[in-house]
């Protein structure tokens, strides 16, 4: 029987109204439902879904939706229909819909398996795990008659013997230029402590960063930290408390955009593992996600400027404090409740295997910065898929400059009039304003160096052109693009000697010549293979 009442007669609305309540009615009256009943929309197409005999009432709801009843339990969810479920589309399962449970489901056929070592290699270091490894490493360091409380936490990735640790103090006073941590150090034999490393053996990075060097120039632990403590009466109970969460920064100066970038990130890495890990002494995770708003970030070197301010105040809105200001500021409270001393940008492990071929090809970790930092910093990535294909060419200004570029751009823009085209020097221009450039860039085209992190940034279904000077076989940006997901096209370009003896020096500081017809081989793979996603409105004959 096909549907004999028209969707749009009132009496059929009427009457099914009607059925559907009876039906309800008799339901909960014969315990069929025992908690509350929800309508939920499974289909706004349902013609093809809804049994050709179900009657008046499915000949409505076949009208434009199908509008099942379900009891949602604790355990379960039930649905209170005589008819087989239509197949729940997609949209289902966007956030705040009701996922549907199938309970007829057997396993997938055995042999749809990831590669279980590549997986476990990739997600150790790219995936949430690498949140939850060091969450689940921390570990308590002090004797519990300490007043103090020193906790560490340590990265361990598959196949690495090395550690990276980074360390959250409570209750601590802070007396001439140092943090004093009232803690005498737990028996490094201790059967919890096997296997990770003790303060004292914790890893050096370069430029004096990293938690071991900020403990030996900041912090002063037992027995010498007892006076401090009780001179500024950080032990008692009617001492005046700064609760906020002191983050310690010893940066590597440089303004590299990568470095600084990473540096950033162990630092959102760190305090995400933070609100992970469960502090043994309170049964709690070490922060909750509002104390991150209390977030206050120390910056311990001398470095000038400070590169990046926004992404450092992404947690909260509290002023960025210099070392010195703490010393001097009368307004400073000696006695802190939390002070942390966070993973460096060195161990990163974004920042690992760059001279090795990666097979990782997707990040939850890179994601989901990515997408915070843009929503931080406001920026919208909607694209106008009928708008040409963007090219973005990254023109260096210092080292490593494309000395024939005027001539590669005239006749890449002469032979590709559709495609837009610009040329960017992206030194003079904030944050803010270099990613809105990048978040509408197709194909992002440069000579190997920093403006390459902007791979991070770059929209889903863009590709990346990366220049090298002759033999340089670094892999740091094809592994980041493939993290990403985005497709990425290599050329080598001689060294162009800046030396008038015609000696080639260090390629960091040499410029590159490429060749005419190699560039345009280079740039029509990377255009094509952006015209070929099909997401953009454009031919392939661009
Ligand atoms: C901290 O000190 C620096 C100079 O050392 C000063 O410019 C800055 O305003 C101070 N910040 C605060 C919040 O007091
Ligand atoms: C291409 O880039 C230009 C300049 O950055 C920008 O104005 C334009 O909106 C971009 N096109 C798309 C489709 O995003």
């Amino acid at each position: 029987m096909q549907c004999s009442f028209r969707p749009s007669s009132l009496v059929s609305v009427v009457l099914s109204t009607l059925i559907i309540l009876n039906l309800l009615y008799f339901f909960k009256k014969f315990g069929y439902i025992n908690a509350p009943v929800i309508p939920i929309v499974v289909s706004t197409d349902a013609s093809d879904h809804v049994h050709p005999d179900s009657g008046p009432a499915g000949a409505v709801v076949a009208a434009t939706t199908v509008v099942q009843w379900k009891t949602i339990t604790a355990a379960t969810t039930q649905t209170v229909t005589d008819k087989p479920l239509p197949i729940p589309p997609a949209a289902t399962d966007t956030p705040g819909s009701v996922r549907i449970p199938n309970p007829q489901l057997a396993n997938l056929p055995s042999d749809y398996v990831h590669d279980e070592r590549d997986e476990k290699w990739c997600e150790d270091r790219y995936g949430p795990s690498y949140l939850e490894t060091i969450a689940k490493n921390a570990r308590p360091y002090c004797t519990p008659s300490s007043r103090s409380q020193f906790d560490c936490l340590h990265s361990i990735m598959d196949g690495e013997s090395r550690r990276d640790s980074f360390c959250i103090a409570r209750n601590v006073a802070f007396d001439s230029g140092r943090f004093h941590i009232d803690c005498d150090l737990r028996d490094r034999t201790e059967p919890d402590l096997q296997g990770l490393p003790f303060p004292d053996q914790f890893s050096p990075y370069w430029y004096e960063t990293g938690p071991r060097f900020i403990m030996a120039q900041f912090t002063q632990f037992s027995p010498k930290s007892a006076a401090a403590f009780d001179s500024q009466a950080c032990g008692s109970a009617t001492a005046k408390r700064d609760d906020s969460y002191k983050v310690l920064i010893k940066r590597e100066g440089g303004m590299n955009y990568w470095h600084t970038l990473m540096e950033i990130l162990s630092f959102y890495f760190s305090i995400d593992a933070l609100q992970m890990a469960i502090d043994r002494k309170t049964g709690r995770p070490y922060m909750s996600p509002e104390d991150t708003s209390k977030i206050q970030v120390v910056i311990l070197d001398d470095h000038k400027n400070l590169a990046y301010r926004d992404l450092w105040s992404y947690f909260s809105d509290k002023p960025i404090l210099h070392i010195s200001n703490y010393t001097e500021s009368a307004a400073t409270i000696p006695c802190l409740d939390n002070l942390i001393i966070p993973l460096p940008g060195a161990s990163n492990p974004l920042w690992q295997g760059d001279w090795e071929p990666r097979t990782c090809d997707h990040s939850l970790l890179v994601d989901t910065v990515r997408s915070r930092i843009l929503k931080h910093l406001d920026i919208s990535t909607d694209r106008d898929f009928k708008a040409p294909v963007n090219v973005t060419i990254l023109d260096r200004r210092g080292s490593r400059k494309l000395t024939n570029a005027r001539e590669l751009i005239h006749a890449l823009k002469a032979a590709y009039p559709a495609v837009h085209v610009s040329v960017v020097d992206m030194a003079p221009l904030t944050l803010r304003e270099q990613l809105d450039i990048i978040v509408r860039t197709d194909v992002l085209v440069g000579v190997h160096g920093a403006g390459h992190t902007h791979g991070f940034f770059l929209p889903p279904q863009s590709s990346v052109v990366e220049i090298l000077p002759d033999d340089l076989a670094h892999r740091g940006f094809r592994n980041l693009a493939s993290l990403r997901g985005l497709r990425y096209f290599s050329g080598h370009a001689p060294m162009v000697s800046k030396d008038k003896n015609g000696a080639k020096g260090d390629w960091h500081e040499e410029d590159v010549a490429y060749d005419k017809a190699a560039f345009m081989k280079l740039m029509e793979a990377a255009i094509q293979s952006v015209a070929h996603r099909g997401l953009i409105d454009s031919d392939a004959d661009v």
